[in-house]
């Protein structure tokens, strides 16, 4: 079975890393790598696939940065031009971004096979680009690997058949089991705070996009960083919304505050394995933190893995101020969320993709 992995955005390439790994022990699947260039920096791209022991994409659509509709409409006809060329019997699609939902639209209506690998998660926010791409994903997808139990709730309310769906785990945690140890090997992009730190990332357009809502992160920031040091990789997105308001130069005043450019999937896990307190927006670091049993607060409204706040260590908590800075407290006063690692989140969940395929074909 000729097998296409595809990649497009920095939270892809450490879920499909594990699956590519499985299928290629087992001789039924040839898999190609694909990836479609909507992240282009070194190190919001390849230098994952170093950082992870992928060998480079076997293509890459270089579709860039561009608004949605031309995002996923240069995907959608590059992926589609690919596709003449490339005889395909599965395309296997992972996460939420435009890429995933391009690439699944632009098979299954060439009657190509579509995998879908995190599917059923549901923030019910239609605001989120990443809602759309989910849902829309998970209505045209034929195979649909699932994280935690919600999403089997989430999928059946949509009429998708429980055959289709099938529990595996997390493939993201399969590839952070693989690597904590290595990374604890390399040294810390920047020294150490000796006590307790906080690591932060933020990006999503909600909490950037508009000045005040970055205005109100900067505020949380700083006051966190009077606390304890916080150390903060800054996405391209916030980097450029820090320059555009001007509120870089606060966070650089803030004596606490280091920040720092993206970082790869090692630099970034080596500062993860020693924080304190994750505070981020990100979807995979509720994941990772709970998989780590770090304590995590989610700066967004709601989100689409519920099992990280019943089972894990993550408190969502929006942009507000007192709810934040509550948790922060009580990491610093030794009363952490404390959780527990849910089921199936065991390194294990792309070996379970693989045999789920290979008896199906
Ligand atoms: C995308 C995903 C989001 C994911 C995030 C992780 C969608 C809808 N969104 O959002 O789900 O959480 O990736 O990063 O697919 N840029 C660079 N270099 C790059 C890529 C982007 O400098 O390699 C800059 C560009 O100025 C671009 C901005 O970052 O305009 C935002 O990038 P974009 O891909 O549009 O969305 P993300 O916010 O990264």
């Amino acid at each position: 079975m000729n097998v296409v992995l595809v990649s497009g955005a920095r939270p892809n390439f450490m879920k499909i890393a594990p699956i590519h790994r499985a299928l290629a022990g087992r001789p039924r699947f040839r898999s190609f790598l694909l990836h479609t260039g909507q992240h282009y920096d070194d190190v919001m791209s390849l230098r994952f696939f170093r950082d992870l022991g992928l060998e480079k994409p076997d293509a890459d659509l270089e579709v860039g940065s561009l608004s949605h509709a031309a995002q996923t409409g240069a995907v959608l006809t590059r992926f589609d031009r690919f596709l003449d060329t490339h005889p395909t019997d599965l395309v296997l699609v992972v996460g939420d971004v435009n890429s995933t939902l391009a690439c699944a639209l632009t098979a299954v209506k060439r009657g190509i096979l579509v995998a879908h690998v995190e599917a059923g998660l549901r923030s019910f926010d239609r605001r989120m680009p990443e809602e759309i791409n989910r849902v829309l994903t998970d209505a045209v997808a034929h195979i649909l690997f699932i994280t935690e139990e919600s999403a089997a709730e989430n999928l059946r309310r949509e009429g998708i058949p429980d055959e289709r769906v099938h529990f595996v785990g997390n493939v993201m945690v399969d590839t952070l089991l693989a690597n904590r140890e290595r990374a604890l090997k390399i040294d810390p992009v920047v020294p150490l705070p000796k006590g307790p730190y906080a690591l932060v990332t933020l990006h999503r357009p909600s909490n950037v996009d508009r000045e005040e809502d970055l205005m109100r992160a900067v505020a949380i920031l700083e006051e966190t960083s009077s606390r304890l040091p916080v150390l903060f990789p800054v996405h391209p997105r916030t980097a450029a919304a820090l320059e555009r308001t001007g509120l870089r130069g606060r966070l650089e005043r803030a004596d606490g505050v280091a920040l720092l450019p993206p970082l790869g999937y090692l630099d970034f896990l080596r500062l993860f394995l020693g924080a304190a307190v994750l505070l981020t927006d990100s979807g995979g670091i509720q994941e990772e933190s709970t998989a780590l049993g770090i304590p995590c607060v989610t700066l967004r409204e709601n989100t689409e893995r519920p099992i990280t706040v019943e089972e894990g260590t993550n408190e969502v908590c929006g942009l507000d101020r007192e709810k934040i800075l509550g948790v922060v407290d009580g990491v610093l006063a030794g009363r952490g969320k404390g959780g527990r690692v849910p089921a199936l989140w065991d390194g294990r969940a792309a070996e379970r993709i693989a045999s789920v395929l290979e008896g199906l074909f």
